[in-house]
């Protein structure tokens, strides 16, 4: 059923929440031996979050309607794998940034080794849970998934975009850069996002299709956005600092096209974004919705 616009933000809330539920089953007991790792890996997972990869999975499924259990396994996966980014990108050696989700970095609480090890150890439970997918999702469509979710993690995906990032610092780049920068970085888990609610949910080809437009626009405007709270966002909604890309003299869209084309940018892959979910038909209006919130978002 499709949500409207003013409900977009119980609708968000209520599958928050559900991720919520269903991410504390995800990992050992916080005390189990060795407690430190268990703890760090709670401490960052159960920060906070927007739990927008999550949630996407879900809507996708749910645009060629799939019921959301079947899916929550994939859906936690992907934030599992996107804690442990958001862990190794705080490292001194990469960002060094002192606070996340609102709360001092991973590292800065247990130290830089046990930081590396807690991502690395969220990296690996990301795939033994998306093995717990229901027995009566065809099992091609199982080992697709979770081959697809390694590669958008990999050196080709999430990894790659993040080496060039680096080696981007300081460096006058073109915008082919940073769209590779950016729709490796974070576009590739967001573009998987998509294509694992599809896959398990039962996407056809036409539909699988349109899933991964939308993720690969949508994947591309968030970091555009991102880049561009980064420079005009508030700490307090944001729970991480600003200004540090500047600072760095990080490959950005803003720094690449200034602010307002950035913008402008992020408007028309956020209306590509929404245009294939509206192809999608009534099921996919979360996904419509998604767009405009990626769009708008503050935090
Ligand atoms: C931050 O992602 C890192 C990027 C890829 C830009 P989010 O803005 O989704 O962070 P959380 O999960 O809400 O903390
Ligand atoms: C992060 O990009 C991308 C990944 C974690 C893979 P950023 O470095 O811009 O993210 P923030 O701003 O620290 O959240
Ligand atoms: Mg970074
Ligand atoms: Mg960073
Ligand atoms: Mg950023």
């Amino acid at each position: 059923m499709g949500v409207k616009t003013t409900n977009l933000d119980s609708y968000l809330e209520e599958r928050r929440q559900q991720v919520q539920e269903a991410l504390r089953e995800c990992l050992p007991p916080a005390d189990s031996y060795p407690p430190v790792i268990h703890q760090a890996m709670y401490y960052s997972l159960f920060a906070g979050g927007k739990r927008l990869r999550p949630i996407l999975v879900l809507a996708a499924g749910e645009a060629v309607g799939s019921p959301r259990e079947p899916l929550l396994p994939a859906a936690c996966a992907v934030e599992l794998i996107h804690t442990y980014s958001l862990i190794h990108d705080d490292l001194p050696t990469m960002d060094n940034d002192d606070y996340r989700r609102g709360r001092p970095t991973c590292h800065r609480v247990y130290g830089e080794a046990i930081a590396l090890l807690a991502g690395d150890a969220l990296l690996t439970q990301a795939f033994a849970v998306l093995s717990r997918v229901p027995a009566d999702i065809p099992p091609e469509r199982v080992l697709q998934a979770m081959g697809e979710l390694a590669v958008a993690a990999g050196s080709q995906g999430l990894i790659g975009g993040q080496v060039v990032d680096m080696e981007a610092e300081g460096q006058p780049v073109t915008v082919t850069t940073v769209d590779y920068i950016h729709s490796h970085k974070t576009g590739s888990l967001i573009r998987a996002c998509l294509r694992l609610g599809g896959l398990l949910g039962g996407a056809g080809e036409e539909q699988l299709a349109l899933l991964t437009r939308y993720g690969e626009a949508l994947g591309l405007a968030f970091q555009i956005t991102d880049d561009i709270l980064d420079i005009t966002g508030d700490f307090s909604r944001m729970g991480k600092q600003g200004g540090g890309d500047v600072a760095r003299g990080k490959a950005t869209y803003p720094a690449c096209l200034g602010l307002a084309t950035s913008r402008q940018k992020a408007a028309e892959l956020c209306q590509e974004a929404e245009d294939c979910a509206r192809a999608l038909g009534p099921a996919a209006t979360p996904l419509a919705l998604l767009a405009g919130f990626v769009l708008k978002r503050q935090e």
